[in-house]
This record gives C-alpha cells, sequence and structure tokens, in this order.
C-alpha cells in the first residue's frame, strides 16, 4: 500500500520541468491504430493511463516498442479489429477512442464501456450522433459491449453539429472521418490543445484536417495515412498544478517545457489571487510572497478556464482570506473531493454545481484520499500549505496522469515522500 506524505509548511524553490500532455497523447497513441506504418512519438508521458493504451494496443496486435524513457515506436499494421480485455478498457474514459480509430482503420470497433474519473453522468451520445453521421451504428449490448460498423459502402463524409462541446466527441469523430470520402465538417467542435495536437499528428501522417483549435473542423478524407515522427505538447494542466502547489506552499519557481498561452486562464487567476506569473517562451517562473487574495472561477471549455484544474485551485482557496466561488460549468458531479478538503479543517459548502470555500482557516494534517485524478493532487497540494504531516491514499490514481509527482516537488524543496505501508495484518479466529 503506497502512500504520499508530506510535511508542510515549506516554500518551493527551483526548477519543474513539465512532461507530454495525457490527454494530448492518449487520443494520438489511439490514433496510430489508423495507420498501416511505424508512428515514432517523442515527450510521451510516463503516466499509467499512457502505459495502459501502449498495452491495449498490444492485445490488437500494434507492435508497441519504446525507444526511449518518454518515447515510443508503434507500429499497427498488422492490428485487427477485435476486442480488447476489458479489465485494460474500464480502467480509463480514453479508451473509447478505440471506436473512432476502429471504424477509421477497419470500419468496426469493439470496446467495453470505458471507465474514468466519477464525475457523475459521462454519456457518449454525442459521439454516437457524430459516428452515425458518417455512416456507422453503434450498439450497446447488455453487458456493457461498444459495438461500432459500417455497412459495406463503407464510411461516408458528413456534417455534424454537437449539441454540447465534448473534448472526447470531437477527437473520436476526427479518427474517424479522417479516411472518409468526401468532406466532413464538425461544428461546435471543442478547442482544446489536445484537439490541436491531435489534428497536427494526423496532418503529419498525411491526412487534410482545417480548423482545429476553432469550433468549425473540416477534414477531406484520404485513402490512406502513413507512419510519423511526432513531439506531443506540453501538459498544461501538469503545470497549472505545479503553479498552484508553489501559490500554495509560496516561494519561486520556475516551470519549464511548457506553452504559456495554454496556461492564461490559469495565470490570470493566480494573479488575480497576488501570485507573480511571469511568462517566458517556453517557461513560466511562479512567485508568491504575499497573502493570497480572494477570487472566483466558473470552470467552462478551453479557452474557458479548465474543469481539470478546478480541484486544485479549490485547495489554493482554502488558503485565500475572505470567500470564493467555485463554479463547476462542465460536470455534473465534480466537488466529490471535498469532503478529503474538510478533513484538513478546510470550511467549504457544496450547492449544486457550486462550491462557496471560506478560506483563511488553517489546514492541519491528517490522512486524506485521492478521490480522483486531481482530487489527488489537491490534497498534496493542500498538504504542502498545510500543519504537519498529511497521508495521501490511493495514489494510484493520482500516478494516471502525473510521472513522479512527488519527485519534482521534493526536487523544489517539498518535505515529500512515497512511503510504503505493510498491508494490515488480518486476524483469522
Ligand atoms: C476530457 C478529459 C477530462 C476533462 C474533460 C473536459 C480526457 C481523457 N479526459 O474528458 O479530463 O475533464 O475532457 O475538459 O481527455 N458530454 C455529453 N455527451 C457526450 C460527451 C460529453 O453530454 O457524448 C458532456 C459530458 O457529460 C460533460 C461535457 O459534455 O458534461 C464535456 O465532456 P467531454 O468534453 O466529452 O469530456 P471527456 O472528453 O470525457
Amino acid at each position: 500500500m503506497e502512500k504520499i506524505l508530506i510535511r508542510g509548511g515549506k516554500p518551493l524553490y527551483g526548477t519543474i520541468e513539465i512532461d507530454g500532455m495525457k490527454n494530448a497523447a492518449l487520443p494520438i497513441v489511439f490514433a496510430t491504430l489508423l495507420v498501416p506504418g511505424k508512428c515514432h512519438i517523442d515527450n510521451l508521458p510516463a503516466v499509467r493511463d499512457i502505459a495502459l493504451s501502449l498495452q491495449i494496443l498490444e492485445t490488437l496486435g500494434a507492435k508497441v516498442e519504446m525507444t526511449g524513457p518518454n518515447s515510443v515506436e508503434i507500429d499497427a499494421t498488422n492490428a485487427i479489429a477485435t476486442l480488447p480485455p476489458a479489465e485494460l478498457t474500464r480502467k480509463m474514459r480514453a479508451s473509447y477512442y478505440l471506436l473512432g480509430a476502429g471504424l477509421g482503420r477497419f470500419g468496426s470497433a469493439i470496446v467495453g464501456y470505458p471507465g474514468g474519473c466519477d464525475f457523475g453522468k459521462r454519456p457518449i451520445d454525442q459521439h454516437v450522433k457524430g459516428f452515425e453521421a458518417l455512416g456507422a451504428t453503434v450498439d450497446e449490448s447488455s453487458d456493457g459491449l461498444l459495438t461500432a460498423k459500417v455497412g459495406e459502402q463503407g464510411l461516408r463524409s458528413g456534417n455534424i453539429f454537437f449539441d454540447v462541446v465534448s473534448v472526447g466527441a470531437t477527437l473520436n469523430v476526427m479518427m474517424a472521418a479522417v479516411t472518409a470520402p468526401g468532406q466532413t465538417i464538425i461544428e461546435n467542435a471543442a478547442r482544446e490543445p489536445h484537439i490541436v495536437d491531435l489534428a497536427n499528428f494526423l496532418n503529419t501522417c498525411g491526412a487534410r484536417i482545417s480548423g482545429a483549435g476553432t469550433d468549425t473542423i473540416k477534414i477531406k478524407g484520404v485513402s490512406e495515412l502513413h507512419g510519423c515522427t511526432y513531439a506531443i505538447i506540453p501538459d498544461m494542466i501538469e503545470a497549472g498544478t505545479y503553479m498552484v502547489a508553489v501559490a500554495a506552499a509560496s516561494g519561486q519557481v520556475k516551470i519549464n517545457n511548457v506553452i504559456p498561452k495554454h496556461l492564461e486562464s490559469v495565470t490570470a487567476k493566480l494573479e488575480e489571487m497576488g501570485v507573480s506569473v511571469e511568462e517566458l517562451d517556453d517557461a513560466v517562473v511562479v512567485t508568491r510572497t504575499e497573502p493570497l487574495q480572494r477570487c472566483n472561477i466558473k470552470t467552462l471549455p478551453y479557452p474557458g478556464f479548465p474543469t481539470d484544474m478546478q480541484p486544485q485551485f479549490c485547495a489554493l482557496f482554502c488558503l485565500a482570506e475572505g470567500v470564493c466561488h467555485l463554479t463547476e460549468g462542465v460536470w455534473d458531479n465534480r466537488f466529490r473531493y471535498v469532503d478529503e478538503l474538510r478533513r484538513l479543517g478546510a470550511d467549504i459548502e457544496v450547492n449544486g454545481k457550486t462550491a462557496t470555500v471560506n478560506g483563511g482557516a488553517p489546514l492541519r494534517g491528517t490522512s486524506v484520499r485521492a478521490v480522483d485524478l486531481r482530487g489527488g493532487a489537491a490534497m498534496v497540494i493542500a498538504g504542502l500549505a498545510a500543519e504537519g504531516e498529511t497521508i495521501v491514499e490511493d495514489i494510484h490514481l493520482i500516478a494516471r496522469g502525473y510521472d513522479n509527482l512527488e519527485g519534482k516537488l521534493s526536487a523544489v524543496g517539498a518535505d515529500i515522500c512515497r512511503v510504503v505501508y505493510p498491508d494490515p495484518i488480518i486476524k483469522m479466529n
């Protein structure tokens, strides 16, 4: 049983390197299934969800070779459309990219219903709507298997107007459409940097996608893709998490390998709270010397404030003097971690989609759980600022999206380590 142990109260000084973006790497790894050739991918984050996605591709017959700690070569030339093991696919949300990639390459795909963090309802109706517009059908069996297939005439191009802005549906339909003859138009598309990254990867493989990063994406179908070499963009959520960690613990840290433009909404909120953020070409320097000011946040699709930074800011709000309001604009239920912050002494009320944080009461270390990936990061941030010892349990959820979180924080002066506790001994009478 591994846990993270933090003794709070240490300011942070030094430099942190940011890895490639998990949520861009996942669709790109699955999109290699579209390519009958070798794809060499660099700046791949060494996180659990990526390891799982590579394992899943291997079960479909792709050759996967790690060529360095953050580089992989994937050759899906001999891959086939078959059911990957449910014990792998249900551990993460992104396994549903097999539907778009499988339809685009084989005209069919089968996958167990995907897992991932529990934020309330996570429907996939917009994915299905997009696939249907391309001439596919999607069925869900009573035992939770999703089967997507096209008829003998194959995929066709189509016009899709999404009813809600969905990152996953935009990525999935882009994958399915790259080889559909004619021009597909996706409107009300998500605009996140990872949408642009997948489009750039696919275009490097010979696809013809334009408009990614705007709400209208046009895809001209090509007959076949080819292999390429591609580097994943830096992870704005990993970077944002360390920016908030510095704001919580105080000190000055340079955060390297970032695209400052992707961090604008996080930077703006930190500045509003009295934290200085200096933007360099591919780094930001975060300095906190003064008490934190109160502010409010509402999460929205990009370029709005990212929902995946909501729990980390909630932890920070606990340290600000005054009342802060945090409104969730993307998910139905993303406040499950709040009970854990309360265990540390936080004064937070949740009413529907808004959390009201009465900041300023001192946090006191105790044992808390990571209830999901970013909720776990919020516990670590709170622990950095709390008095005494904080122990974070269920840290396998943090490992889904952060490589060596405790090592990176310890290198800038945090008193934090991973500890192995013996499993409890069960006495039998
Ligand atoms: C991705 C991210 C997740 C992030 C989210 C929003 C990955 C692996 N996960 O999740 O970390 O929090 O984007 O930035 O990249 N919706 C529907 N119907 C659908 C699809 C979505 O109603 O078919 C709704 C969802 O319930 C949610 C909203 O649309 O309320 C946004 O979801 P979406 O952008 O699809 O999130 P994911 O791609 O699953």
